[in-house]
């Protein structure tokens, strides 16, 4: 990236160059966190253990409705050095917190608003030690890990899934669990069942209600694919994602407008899906065929709920949004390289996955709208906010030569807007979970 000032639209004032947020190497992430753990411990960790954050390429809030989604993991990951123990002690220390290493016992600690409730990062961690012994993979021992991320914090690319899926490879490994394969031959249904502890862990120990999207791609996805998964029956399948073969790029732009899952918002969305599916008599919405959902939507405006606006504006979009998921996967796999005709309607459903999150979902924000409407503007192909929304990241598919002119104008609208810079980073579809070193 070079470093000069662009003018800024309407303002005359100069825009600073984008930042991008670099992923550290696998070689130099394992180097960081040995160094914590040796620095910390005094002693060499058993092993360093790594998980991706992810993107999600379309499918949104339709994990916990049993719907389709389409992630693909990033290169920047969570790095875990750890070194298991004799006891059930488990001592945690991260570059933020490197002066008071946080103890917790196994044998204490337990779900958030119990008295063994865990604080902070510590229960992504402790979490999942906790959540495979409830899950029957007990009993573990205790370890002493060193965190050393470069998972935005915050940037709703699931950076702490990533802590979780990489203690549950970690604890995987040194406990012989025997569940995850390794990231050259990865047991597939292994990694579904540490799935279900590190949703566990994130559902039950930190109290966030999200659904397993993130989780499932940190440690199913495969380099150089996106993952379709199927969140009723955990079926995956990879899909080829080689951007990079078409001059394609995934630029994502992280917003900087802090969001946060355990807050209200993110629990408010999944009690109406769910009220939804009620009042229509389904399991869940997914249940909702596409066709039949201006008759449900009928139903829903008529069903006398006081809140059947609002029921009728979640449905709408979690249909719809399955059905977009499905479309835009049938187009991957049968268009190869992506061009032309084919990838104006990727790009038509990546806007109208966005759309349907801003004014059905409402879960946008000024910022995310802003990024979204400026990279269209600059001529994306197709853009859309990514994740849980209310804050978070954006991506847009972009011309490769096209990636800076696009981060130009969005960095330059938002010096207009007044909002914090954004941060930028590039996705390319990367490894799953797995052990460095
Ligand atoms: C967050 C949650 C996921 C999913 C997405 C929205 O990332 O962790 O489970 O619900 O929001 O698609």
């Amino acid at each position: 990236m070079t470093h000069e000032s662009t003018p800024v639209p309407g303002t005359g004032t100069a825009a600073a160059a984008p930042v991008f947020s670099p992923a550290l190497t696998p070689e130099e992430g394992a180097a960081a966190a040995t160094d914590l753990f040796r620095e910390v411990f005094g002693c060499e960790p058993d092993g360093v253990w790594y998980a991706p954050g992810r993107v999600n390429i379309i499918g949104e809030h339709t994990d916990y409705n049993g719907g389709l989604a389409l992630p693909i993991a990033l290169p920047h990951r969570a790095h875990l050095a750890l070194r298991r123990r004799d006891d059930r002690t488990i001592r945690l220390v991260s570059p933020q917190t490197r002066e008071t290493v946080d103890v917790l016992d196994l044998d204490v600690i337990g779900p958030k608003g119990t008295p063994g409730e865990v604080r902070h990062w510590n229960a992504y961690v402790a979490g999942v030690a906790w959540a495979l012994e409830q899950d029957g993979l007990g009993p573990l021992s205790g370890f002493d890990a060193a965190l050393y991320s470069c998972v935005p914090l915050g940037g709703g690319l699931s950076s702490s899934a990533a802590l979780e899926a990489s203690t549950s490879v970690a604890l995987d490994e040194v406990c012989g669990l025997g569940l995850a394969g390794t990231v050259e031959e990865p047991d597939d249904a292994g990694r579904a069942r540490l799935v279900t502890s590190c949703v566990r862990a994130e559902n039950e120990m930190a109290g966030a209600p999200t659904g397993g999207m993130d989780q499932s791609a940190s440690l199913r996805c495969r380099a150089g694919h996106a993952l379709e998964l199927d969140c009723r029956t955990g079926e995956v399948t990879q899909v080829p994602f080689d951007l990079a073969a078409a001059g394609l790029a995934l630029l994502v732009i992280d917003t900087k407008a802090k969001h946060s899952l355990v807050d209200g918002q993110y629990r408010a969305r999944r009690a109406a899906c769910e009220r939804s599916a009620k009042v229509l008599g389904v399991e869940l919405l997914a249940d909702v065929d596409v066709a039949d959902l201006d008759e449900a939507l009928a139903r829903l405006a008529n069903s006398g709920e006081d809140n059947a606006d609002e029921l009728v504006k979640r449905t709408r979009h979690v249909v719809t949004e399955i059905d977009r998921t499905r479309r835009l996967i049938t187009l991957l796999q049968n268009s190869r390289p992506l061009a032309g005709q084919t990838l104006a309607e990727v790009g038509a459903l990546l806007n109208g996955s966005h759309d349907s999150l801003r004014d059905d979902y409402e879960c946008t924000c000024p910022e995310l709208d802003v990024a979204v409407d400026t990279a269209r503007a600059a001529g994306a192909h197709g853009a859309r906010m990514t994740g849980g929304g209310f804050g978070g990241s954006a991506i847009a598919l972009v011309d490769v030569d096209k990636v800076d002119e696009v981060a130009r104008a969005v960095v330059a609208s938002y010096a207009e807007a007044g909002f914090t810079p954004p941060a930028f980073l590039d996705a390319l579809p990367s490894a799953p979970a797995g052990r460095l070193a």
